[in-house]
């Protein structure tokens, strides 16, 4: 990859997408396509294959994606099915008839089977049942990783996949409905220690253990594989973590810590768990030479500055008084 390359990020406004273009930028990049969805709507296979034949990217990250936690994948999964086999079917397909030099497509470790043996390796995946509260959108992510293959393995294309663990980094989604767990946390701690309270309740026992990547790592790695892997590696797959997990009630302590929070934390038990263990096996990168470099504390210090940015944005939220708490006390 030339740092005049055309290179099409997609997604590019996303806590993902956003990570690769600030490591472009930073690695030199200069001639970046960005679109947005409103410019361009990734669903709609016309526009894309306009938008293809028109700026004739050589290189693709497709980081669109229609991303949710466990409440909207489970309520919504229509919506994440549809949504994310049509943006990956249109970009993948699109990037082939233009003859894109090489395309780059994010995966999720939450594709990997429920009960995968722990550390998760890339031969993992398609082993076993999926997680039912995910399964239309790890469905809708394995089809592109199967894609990607599938396009090498026909037409000698270098499409390949990284499967990221749990991300988190500035520009992430803190809505209450919607995000992954560390923003949540970040949120509802935040929140309690603007109100002055002095408890907080987090879902679950706070026994799970979770891997959590910076996304500025996590975009790191991509650049890596596309710039620098050589691409006999076509439809290959790349986990992408730090190889390290804690326990939510670690996180929760760390970001306790973080904000200032000076309350308790208190476990509501009568939330799901989940599975017990996720972390990655992350050895194939690191072989080829790429490790994550950004410890926890300091990417949440990070993150909670960002936060603190637009904290205009984020007037505490009211939690529903249906909320059934039991308190687990880890102290
Ligand atoms: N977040 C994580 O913890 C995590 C972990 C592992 C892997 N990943 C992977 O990283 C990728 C991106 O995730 P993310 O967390 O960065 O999500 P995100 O913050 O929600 O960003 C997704 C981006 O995709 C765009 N998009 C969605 N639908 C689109 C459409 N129809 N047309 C054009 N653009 C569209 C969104 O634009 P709008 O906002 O304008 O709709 C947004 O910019 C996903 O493939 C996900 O599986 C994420």
């Amino acid at each position: 990859m030339r740092t005049d390359s055309r290179i099409y990020v997609a997604g590019h406004r996303g806590l993902a997408g956003s990570a690769i273009v600030r490591r472009l930028r930073d690695g030199g990049y200069g001639n970046l396509l960005l679109r947005t969805h409103a410019e361009l709507d990734l669903t709609d296979q016309g526009a894309v294959r306009a938008f293809f034949a028109a700026e004739r990217p050589e290189y693709v990250f497709l980081a669109a994606a229609k991303v949710g936690g466990i409440l909207a994948n489970s309520t919504r999964p229509a919506d994440f099915i549809y949504h994310n086999l049509m943006i990956q079917t249109n970009v993948i397909d699109a990037a082939h008839r233009c003859g894109v030099k090489r395309l780059l497509f994010l995966g999720s470790s939450c594709i990997y089977p429920k009960l995968a043996p722990q550390p998760i390796r890339e031969e993992c995946l398609l082993s076993g049942p999926l997680e039912p509260t995910n399964e239309a959108y790890a469905v809708a992510k394995i089809a592109g990783v199967k894609m990607c293959a599938a396009y090498c393995r026909q037409h000698g294309v270098e499409f390949a996949s990284v499967m990221p663990t749990n991300l988190y980094g500035p520009g992430d989604n803190y809505d209450p409905e919607t995000s992954h767990v560390l923003p949540a946390l970040i949120r509802k701690i935040h929140d309690a220690k603007v109100r002055g309270q002095d408890e907080v309740f987090v879902w679950g026992s706070g026994l799970p253990r979770r891997e959590f990547l910076y996304s500025d790592d996590m975009a790191d790695a991509c650049v890596f594989v596309v710039s620098k892997l050589p691409w006999s590696l076509g439809g290959e797959v790349f986990n992408v973590g730090t190889g390290e997990d804690l326990t939510i009630l670690d996180l929760a302590r760390l970001i306790a810590r973080v904000v200032g929070f000076e309350g308790r934390l208190a476990f509501d038990i009568s939330k799901p768990d989940g599975t017990p263990r996720k972390l990655l096996d992350v050895s194939r990168l690191r072989a080829a030479g790429w490790r994550a470099r950004t410890p926890l504390e300091h990417g949440v210090r990070a993150s909670y500055a960002a936060f603190l940015e637009i904290d205009g944005a984020h007037p505490p939220a009211t939690h529903s008084s249906k909320e059934k708490r039991y308190a687990l006390d880890h102290s």
